[in-house]
């Protein structure tokens, strides 16, 4: 096998530019005072306006007349911006409206989106949001945070852009719990930003060697990491993830991110590492489908996420990620259709399709997670199918289990923070499709029939028989429009989802 090697001046590189270009620098504080350039302020609907007592005459009638011209009275992320009176040390007020006032955790996120674009319209660099005197002051300064942050985000590896700092002061009284509850948003952020940042890398430079760099950057903070190199993986009997690996130059690996913040059986997470799915011989035949191919590892990226969200906070929580990773290419060594892989949990798997390749690095995923860490429950996360996308779109992800709880808890936490779950069937009709004549099992199901629910029967076979969910999340890991919380590109799709529910905010 071939390699090559990065020079460490290209490495260098690469981690300079890396630098966001706007980093912005939340804090909280009880001095309600408007000091700084942009003064942000609450407006509930049909009620008085408690934020607006910290301007001072002038303002506040300027303010008011604003709102009168412009018919603005608070209703549900509207927003007005006004310049300043002369005289003020402030440049603009910029009210935001909440509505009734009643709004999820997830509706704030998306104001604190809204916010984003509308502060990346101009240059002011000291914010200060009053958050005093709105529903739940403590809860919106956070969430709110939370949403300008998320989309704030920017993928800074190639662009030369200057560094600079942009400071966001909740002005509250209950600063101190507003801070701890940001405390916990602010390690989702940045798991979130961890899963953008690894999709957004073009293929050429995310192969499965660069992913499992990536991820031992976790040991920082406590996550123990391993990586299995193809000769270990090829011991171990991973006949499916080798196989699905051996038609690029650059072999598989298969990390092991394992954060052990609680005693007893662990949960594991398996997520699909596929650096670019180029199809192999049943190549990707439109332009289009084959060029978003460098997020078919987001699944492995959104576990890689969730282990560095639960490591940044401390979480009380046993999470044991495994993470199959190969780049599925086209070359002399490549597998044919046709072929017969052996999985390491012993099952023969005719390849009746190289475009199926996400399921067979999973079978062997699973297999090892189950087998290694005994766990209490498995989740995978995969972009698996184009038929999750054509019944669900881009909204929702499929979510695959036999555990009513399970998919409860998903679902809530799904709801929760707006990364929202659909279930499909699991059906061992759709499982009966994939008998072989020659082997144990073959990777597709019927033609024209539910192929995200086949591809979900297929993993069945290699989930053993602890409760496992598997989730679909193919169409929602790469956008090529902007979105509330996330710009174009990469979403992170799942990171949100998996910690909120790990960390047990659905009664899990
Ligand atoms: N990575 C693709 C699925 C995908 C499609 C992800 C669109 C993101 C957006 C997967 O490996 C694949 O090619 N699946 C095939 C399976 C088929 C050959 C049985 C599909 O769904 O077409
Ligand atoms: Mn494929
Ligand atoms: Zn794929």
């Amino acid at each position: 096998m071939l390699k090559t090697s990065k020079s460490t001046l290209a490495v260098l590189f690469a981690s300079l530019l890396s630098m966001p270009a706007l980093a912005d620098k939340v804090s909280f504080s009880n001095e309600l005072n408007t000091q700084g350039e942009t003064l942000v302020l609450f407006k509930v609907q049909n009620t008085d306006f408690p934020g607006a007592r910290v301007l001072n005459d002038g303002s506040l009638t300027h303010l008011e007349r604003a709102m009168q011209v412009n018919q603005f009275d608070g209703e549900e992320g509207k927003m007005l911006e006004v310049l300043a009176p002369a005289g003020s040390q402030l440049n603009r007020i910029l009210v935001m409206g909440l509505g009734d006032g009643k709004l999820t955790d997830g509706e704030l996120n998306n104001l604190g989106g809204k916010l984003a674009d509308k502060l990346a319209a101009h240059k002011d660099t000291r914010i200060t949001l009053i958050a005093e005197g709105t529903p739940n002051a403590a809860n919106l300064a956070a969430e709110v945070a939370h949403g300008v942050k998320l989309k704030g985000y920017e993928f800074g590896r190639y662009v030369t852009k200057e560094a600079s700092e942009r400071k966001l002061r909740f002005a509250l009284t209950e600063a101190k719990a507003a801070s701890a509850e940001y405390a916990r948003l602010s390690a989702v952020e940045a798991g979130v930003a961890l899963a953008r940042d690894l999709v957004n890398t073009p293929a050429g430079d995310m192969t499965p060697e660069d992913f499992a760099i990536e991820a031992k950057k976790l040991k920082s903070l406590g996550v123990k990491v391993t990586v299995i190199e193809p000769k270990g993986i090829q011991k171990l009997g991973m006949g499916a993830l080798m196989g699905v690996g051996k038609g690029s130059l650059r072999g598989p690996r298969l990390v092991v991110a394992h954060w052990e913040g609680a005693e007893g059986a662990p949960v594991a997470m398996v997520g699909k590492g596929i650096t670019f799915d180029s199809g192999g011989y049943n190549i990707k035949a439109s332009g289009g489908s084959i060029s978003h191919m460098k997020s078919d590892m987001a699944g492995a990226a959104a576990i890689l996420g969730t282990v560095k969200a639960m490591a940044m906070q401390k979480a009380k929580v046993n999470l044991v990620a495994v993470l199959p990773l190969a780049e599925n290419m086209v070359s002399g060594d490549a597998l044919r259709p046709g072929d017969v892989v052996q999985t390491a949990q012993g099952l023969s798997v005719e390849v009746m399709n190289t475009d199926a390749e996400g399921r067979l690095i999973l079978a062997d995923g699973m297999w090892y997670a189950r087998t290694q860490y005994q766990p209490k429950l498995m989740i995978d996360v995969a972009t698996l199918t184009g038929s999750k996308v054509r019944a669900l779109g881009r909204e929702y992800a499929g979510l695959f289990s036999d555990d009513e709880s399970l998919i409860a808890g998903l679902t809530a936490s799904g709801a929760a923070v707006g990364e929202k779950l659909w279930r499909l069937p699991l059906d061992k009709a759709y499982g009966d499709e994939l008998k072989s004549s020659i082997a144990d099992l073959k990777n597709t199901g019927a033609e024209g029939s539910a192929g995200a629910s086949s591809a979900a029967m297929f993993l069945q076979r290699f989930a053993g028989e602890q409760p496992w969910a598997h989730i679909d999340i193919a169409g929602n890991a790469l956008s090529s429009a902007e979105k509330p919380l996330s710009p174009a590109g990469a979403t992170g799709f799942g990171v949100r989802l998996l910690s909120h529910w790990l960390t047990g905010q659905a009664g899990n």
